[in-house]
């Protein structure tokens, strides 16, 4: 069972990708992780239906490595209410050919952070029905982590046990939704 986990931010300091990172430490057993690289969603081209007969090989990239997950856990900021612009893109990208995209099924879950007092709960609501649209199976509850900067230490290991409790919480279920749907074989992975 491998979960793919991407982060909305490209910045190199950026505190949700640091949140997946932290994540990663409460995986439950026999689940791989692995981290998108964010320079995947800089890398690609706005949306443009006319590319679809030959689309970039930042594009191929994309979609092979989001089909490849059995679930994807995004994590997003929120940028004047909403969704980031180039996390919005890389969904357009991953919805398509449509009912055969990479994101056609694919069990996800949802989290968030920021550095005010709300945790990225606009861009978390919008982020799962955006997602929902594309054809994915959003689950599990939002975990908005508010005052981002606050949570993690110079190692950036997570200060807060209850909030890694809710992050092991947030894994367990996507990886239990996904075994629902994953192909038989991924499940004896
Ligand atoms: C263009 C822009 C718009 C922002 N809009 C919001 C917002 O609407 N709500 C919010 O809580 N934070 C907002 N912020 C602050 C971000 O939540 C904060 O910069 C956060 O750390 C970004 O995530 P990152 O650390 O993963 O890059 C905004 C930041 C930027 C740069």
């Amino acid at each position: 069972m491998k979960i793919l986990f991407v982060s909305g931010s490209l910045r190199a300091d950026s505190h949700n990708t640091s949140l997946l990172r932290a994540a990663i430490e409460a995986a439950p057993e026999g689940v791989e992780i692995e981290l998108f690289d964010p320079a995947g969603l800089g890398d690609l081209p706005i949306y443009d239906q006319d590319l679809e007969d030959d689309v970039p090989e930042s594009v191929r990239r994309l979609r092979r490595d989001w089909a490849a997950a059995d679930a994807i856990l995004f994590a997003t900021p929120e940028y004047n209410g909403s969704v980031p612009g180039g996390l919005k893109n890389a969904v357009d990208w991953a919805s398509r050919p449509e009912f055969e995209a990479a994101l056609t099924n694919k069990t996800v879950a949802v989290i968030g952070a920021s550095i005010g007092q709300f945790g990225a709960m606009w861009a978390q609501a919008d982020l799962r029905k955006i997602l929902g649209v594309a054809g994915a199976r959003v689950v599990g509850d939002e975990l908005p982590v508010t005052r981002a900067h606050e949570r993690f230490d110079h190692d950036g290991r997570l200060l807060d046990a209850e909030l890694f409790e809710r992050l092991r919480l947030t894994l367990e279920t996507l990886a239990a939704e996904a075994l629902v749907t994953a192909p038989a074989e991924a499940a004896l992975r």
